[in-house]
């Protein structure tokens, strides 16, 4: 498809598109129509909620190897985030945000579960009676969780679950703090949902830096490195002023270290309370996506988005179970955690995140706290993977394997790096920082990259691998002196050493992909229109087998001011599914809704996916062929 700035979701000839499912939408029976100004948190504790971004199907009866033909499904969807701005059109002015409106916006955060029927081309959401046994739900970061593996005990946890639990009172042995900013994720081979903890530090404010509470956290090292290394407030009164008490760190200074995990929920079961996984380590999580290796245990790849972070593998002690579903539920608490090194030859190594290889480093680097255990290298697992080297990376988001119907992957691996706009060090795998390109372009990587990785003998349990850049964004066309809508040189060239890594269609910010079974790798954008103004967020396609230059090509383009997230194919392939994240947000000149709103006095610029004159609303969308076939082939 041509580039667009047009507000819907455009489509090759022969694709047609329709919403799920938006922000806002009942999903139990016999609630009132949508209505955002009278929106309460009560309310929004039972409606889909707002920002989607990773999206899961699952079929409604589960079996191994997956069934591909079942119509009932079940939808679980992350929403990362929740502006106000885009979320009460009756507001005039962000002072007349009270408590109660901030309260709803927390709500719209978290998990939404909910059942789906595909007959055909025809997708439609199945409301459910009210119950505490019903599939449709919400978890929010209100909701009870329960800390498991290395870190459950952790002194912080335990510090700030104190905190939660008196602000939301609940059942013995969980902690009410549930999840938010939730990325992407992954789901893995015995039908859980798999959701990661990203950006939690703007949930939380700092309403009196002098607080005793504080002062005492600030003499603990290991405190002060996470809040520094996280970006939670510190110092300075910040933040979301009326954020909920227990997201206030002048009186919860621990409050943070209940985030940045990932939360395993069972959509089967939801009497089972969701866990935190510890064991997969802490950080600002992108993805949790798994391929079992050739023993059986389960690797799980998460990219650790932020400037200068890492890619890390988790492998399980056990092996999957495929006959009994249930034995698989604690998988995830026993195994080894590892961030990549990437080496200059190519090579590169899984260094394995160890109390005593931590302590080992910390000899060297009495700045750091020692590490008293297991428990507190996963807790601290950044500050684990600097100190043994781990490369540092141009933001990596999605980090995932292609894998057969047996969940079994060959050894290949994506690493997404979506962009870099700081001057950085040079680092192996990120071929836009330092030396590498001609002067005097800025050397920042505006428009990111794609890596591959091949694990050794082609097993996700490999400690070696090698890796290669598998595509280098930009366009394909682009001139020497190319520069960007604010006038900064950049460089956008898709060639190394004079080769381009692609062909085709031009984009920048790879942010989370999905692999189908011909072959194909789906790439959804976030950010593209600051590079390339000409078109909003895209998702483009190219084959994962073809030899470079592989040709991209461009498959849909969202509506104004939205990221393109969690795309996903349905069990037959004969749909493909992404989430529109925050339509809106910005205009197509790249203004941003707060200064639209409050100090343009301008409503917001889309009205995707309603039309009209509509409130814009987060959604996922539907995408089918006319004639039934599958996607792409
Ligand atoms: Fe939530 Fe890294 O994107
Ligand atoms: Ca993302
Ligand atoms: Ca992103």
């Amino acid at each position: 498809v041509a580039a667009t700035n047009a507000d819907t979701i455009s489509l090759p000839p022969g694709y047609r598109w329709r919403k799920l499912i938006a922000w806002g939408d009942a999903l139990f029976d016999g609630m009132a129509p949508f209505d955002p100004d009278a929106l309460t948190r009560a309310e929004q504790e039972k409606r889909f909620g707002d920002a989607n971004d990773m999206l899961a199907l699952f079929p409604a009866r589960y079996s191994f190897p997956w069934p591909v033909d079942q119509t009932s499904l079940i939808l679980c969807t992350n929403n990362e985030y929740a502006d106000p701005a885009l979320m009460f059109p009756c507001v005039r002015a962000p002072a007349d945000f009270n408590a109660a409106h901030w309260e709803t916006a927390y709500a719209a955060v978290g998990i939404s579960v909910v059942e789906v029927e595909q007959r055909g081309g025809d997708w439609r959401i199945q409301t459910n009676a009210p119950s505490d046994q019903a599939i449709n739900r919400r978890i929010t970061p209100f909701s009870p969780v329960v800390f498991s593996g290395p870190a459950a005990q952790h002194r912080w946890i335990s510090a700030a679950a104190v905190k939660f639990n008196e602000a939301e009172p609940g059942a013995p042995r969980t902690v009410r703090c549930g999840t938010l900013a939730n990325c992407s994720g992954g789901r893995t081979p015995w039908g859980t949902y798999l959701s990661a903890e990203e950006n939690f530090d703007g949930f939380f404010a700092l309403t009196d830096a002098a607080a005793e509470p504080l002062d005492a956290a600030r003499a603990d090292a290991a405190w002060l490195y996470d809040a520094g290394r996280f970006g939670y407030p510190l110092f300075s009164r910040t933040g979301v002023a009326r954020a909920p008490r227990q997201f206030d760190v002048s009186h919860n200074p621990h409050g943070p270290s209940l985030y940045g995990w990932v939360l395993e929920v069972d959509p089967y079961d939801p009497s089972w309370t969701p866990r935190k996984r510890t064991a997969l380590g802490r950080k600002k999580g992108e993805c949790a996506t798994t391929a079992i290796a050739k023993d059986g245990r389960v690797a799980i790849y998460m990219g650790d988005d932020q400037i200068d972070h890492f890619v890390f593998k988790f492998v399980t002690n056990g092996r999957f179970d495929p006959a009994d579903r249930l034995a698989n539920r604690d998988l995830l608490d026993h195994g080894k955690l590892y961030a990549a090194r990437l080496d200059e030859d190519g090579g590169g190594e899984w260094l394995e995140l160890t109390p005593e290889a931590c302590n080992a480093a910390v000899a060297e680097a009495p700045f750091h706290a020692p590490f008293a255990d297991l428990g507190d290298v996963v807790m601290r697992a950044r500050e684990a993977a600097t100190l043994l080297g781990a490369t540092q990376m141009d933001r990596p988001e999605d980090v995932e394997a292609p894998v057969d119907s047996e969940w079994r992957g060959q050894g290949a691996v994506l690493v997404v790096c979506t962009n870099n706009r700081n001057e950085s060090f040079p680092h192996p795998g990120n071929p836009r920082r330092g030396a590498a390109q001609a002067e005097p372009m800025q050397q920042a990587n505006v428009a990111g990259h794609i890596l591959r990785i091949d694990e050794a003998e082609g097993d996700h349990a490999a400690t070696r691998f090698r890796w290669d850049v598998f595509a280098l964004c930009g366009d394909p066309a682009a001139a020497p002196s190319f520069t960007l809508p604010g006038g900064i040189a950049a460089d956008v060239s898709v060639s190394i050493a004079r080769a381009p890594t692609f062909t085709g269609d031009r984009f920048t910010c790879p942010d989370n992909i999905c692999f189908d079974s011909s072959g194909n790798v789906w790439i959804a954008t976030d950010g593209s229109p600051a590079v390339f103004p000409d078109c909003n967020d895209s998702v483009l396609a190219t084959s994962v087998t073809a030899s470079a230059p592989r040709e991209i090509k461009r498959f849909l383009v969202g509506p104004v001011g939205a990221e393109i997230c969690g795309p996903t194919l349905s069990l037959d392939e004969r749909a493909f599914l992404c989430a529109i994240q925050h339509p809106g947000e910005a205009d197509i000149a790249g203004t941003n809704i707060s200064e639209l709103r409050w100090r343009r006095g301008q409503r917001p610029p889309s009205n995707f996916p309603d039309g009209g004159a509509a409130w814009p609303r987060s959604a996922v969308v539907v995408v089918t062929r006319d004639d039934g076939g599958k996607i792409g082939s």
